[in-house]
């Protein structure tokens, strides 16, 4: 669903997806990376904090990724961060690893950050995560984030991800948005987490 609606996101404002070198961020063993290479992204390259994903990528879809960095972006380390910003990366995708004490948004907001302005960002979240009523830190940053001015929605699609353990169904959204400009220190700040 993400890999599906980038593309029509990016082919929709005229743009070519053969251009975008993409961040997989929490890439786990690649399936993000095949869609995008299956839609024909001219470079990915995945990120995860455990070797395990890295070496499970690399057994199970080798041809995916053009480099994958085993970096915990909570703490990025400055040879990483040097040569992931060499990437000069047109696009972020981070799927199924945003919340639930996965990925935490200060690493999100720090991949973001390696993003050019003009870049892509695709990601999903549990449908809750929108609901004001959600007041949860982490909803909050990623409800003003969404639309804030450092980022043009393009598209916002509600799907079924998945069936949870009892049959019934969970509801996600799929976002894809351009990153208008870096985020600032103080939007940072506001929310509790250091300047990236
Ligand atoms: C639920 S998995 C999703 C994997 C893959 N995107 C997929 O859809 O199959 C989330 C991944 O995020 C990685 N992760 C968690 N915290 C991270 C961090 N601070 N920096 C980088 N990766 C992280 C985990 O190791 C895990 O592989």
């Amino acid at each position: 669903m993400v890999g599906d609606l980038l593309k029509f996101a990016v082919e929709s404002a005229g743009e070519n997806l053969t251009e975008l070198r993409a961040l997989d961020l929490g890439a786990g063993n690649g399936i993000m990376g095949d869609v995008l290479k299956h839609h024909g992204m001219s470079r990915a390259v995945g990120a995860d904090i455990i070797p395990e994903a890295r070496d499970a990528a690399y057994r199970d879809r080798p041809h995916v990724y053009d480099e994958y960095y085993v970096s915990d972006f909570t703490n990025l380390q400055p040879s990483d961060h040097e040569q992931l910003a060499e990437w000069a990366f047109n696009c972020l995708t981070c799927v199924a690893a945003l919340g639930f004490g996965d990925i935490p948004a200060q690493a999100f907001l720090q991949a973001a950050q390696l993003v050019q302005p003009g870049g892509w960002v695709a990601f999903n979240i549990k449908e809750t995560f929108l609901d004001a009523s959600d007041q949860s830190g982490f909803s909050r940053l990623i409800r003003e984030l969404i639309f804030s001015e450092y980022l043009d929605l393009h598209q916002l699609q509600r799907y079924r991800h998945r069936l949870g353990m009892d049959g019934s169904p969970l509801f996600y959204f799929a976002l894809v948005a351009k990153k208008t400009a870096d985020i600032p220190v103080e939007f940072l700040e506001q929310h509790g987490l250091s300047g990236l």
